[in-house]
């Protein structure tokens, strides 16, 4: 018996549906008890992901420690458009209370975050939570005062007159960058995973949506991830972890804000591909811009 695979033989149906469902192919049904085993070399190229536990229609195959048990049992019955209106009601908010969020939603939102997915179900992002205002009070001090300073300093004209409007605020005491956001999550990356551009982005979707369906307003806050990527220091501060690039940034917090209706959002382009012919011929140059606009 392989502990990082346990079958319970009274519930197990025979179904190899875990077998079927499985994207590394790395277990099988074995030959004596037609029950799913790893393969040889299975055990190292799975990547966790789960796909056999959860299908299981009995419950039968605990996985890497994961019994079933502790799942929560799926409903397919979704309300859709209640889905739809949160993400049409959805909106960036830059007034906060200045007040903590209870520890039950701020607990609620970090545990959601585990559900968000990740490229080879890689799953090692980092989140680093500022969830006490006196800290965010101390973390903004520190970069607006750093900002000020680097903006005051730079011997480029054309910078300093670019981001004068910043500088004044701040110097008025304006949080134009965390907006007095009582609370910020950063979500790092592995430098080595092989989605580090796009798994924080997705995690950070979630998060948004899952808070504001709470009454927690949000803010993405590219100023903020600026910010990071300026000073490194502050790297430091949030603990994030060597070899792991610090991605983006979500100020969140309560707000008094209210907004009465959804937008009405200019229209993407969103086309219908048709099939084409065999004898369209792509130009080698062409070929070549599409290569370099693609990277
Ligand atoms: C990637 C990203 C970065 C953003 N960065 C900032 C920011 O630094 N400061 C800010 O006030 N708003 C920021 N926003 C908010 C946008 O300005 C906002 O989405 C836009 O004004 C539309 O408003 P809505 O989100 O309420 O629909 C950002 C939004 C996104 C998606």
């Amino acid at each position: 018996m392989n502990e990082n695979l346990i079958i319970d033989k009274e519930k197990c149906v025979n179904c190899a549906q875990c077998v079927n469902d499985c994207i590394t192919h790395c277990i099988k049904m074995s030959k004596e008890e037609n029950i799913p085993v790893f393969r040889k070399g299975g055990e190292e190229r799975c990547i966790k992901c789960q796909h056999c536990m959860t299908i299981c229609p009995t419950g039968a195959l605990t996985l890497w420690g994961k019994n079933p048990e502790n799942s929560d049992a799926v409903n397919p019955e979704y309300n859709s458009e209640e889905l739809l209106r949160l993400i049409k009601s959805r909106r960036s908010y830059r007034k906060y209370r200045q007040e903590n969020l209870d520890e039950e939603r701020m607990n609620k939102l970090k545990d959601m975050i585990n559900w968000a997915p990740t490229g080879v179900n890689n799953h090692r992002l980092y989140f680093s939570f500022i969830d006490d205002m006196e800290v965010m009070d101390d973390f903004r001090n520190k970069v607006n005062t750093k900002l000020v300073n680097l903006l005051n300093k730079t011997p480029f004209k054309g910078i300093k007159q670019k981001f004068s409007r910043y500088i004044k605020a701040i110097l008025a005491g304006e949080d134009v960058i965390f907006r007095n956001a009582p609370h910020m999550v950063v979500v790092s990356t592995p430098l080595d995973a092989p989605c580090k551009d796009i798994d924080p982005v997705i995690a950070l979707s979630y998060f948004e949506l899952y808070a504001q369906s709470m009454g927690v307003a949000t803010l993405w806050c590219g100023l903020a991830e600026a910010c990071l990527k300026l000073f490194p220091e502050f790297s430091e501060y949030l603990e994030i972890p060597d070899n792991y690039k610090a991605s983006y940034v979500m100020l969140f917090g309560l707000t008094d804000k209210k907004y009465h209706r959804t937008t009405q959002p200019d229209k993407y382009n969103i086309i219908s591909v048709k099939k084409k012919d065999n004898n369209t011929k792509v130009s080698l140059f062409r070929k070549i811009q599409r290569f370099i606009w693609n990277f």
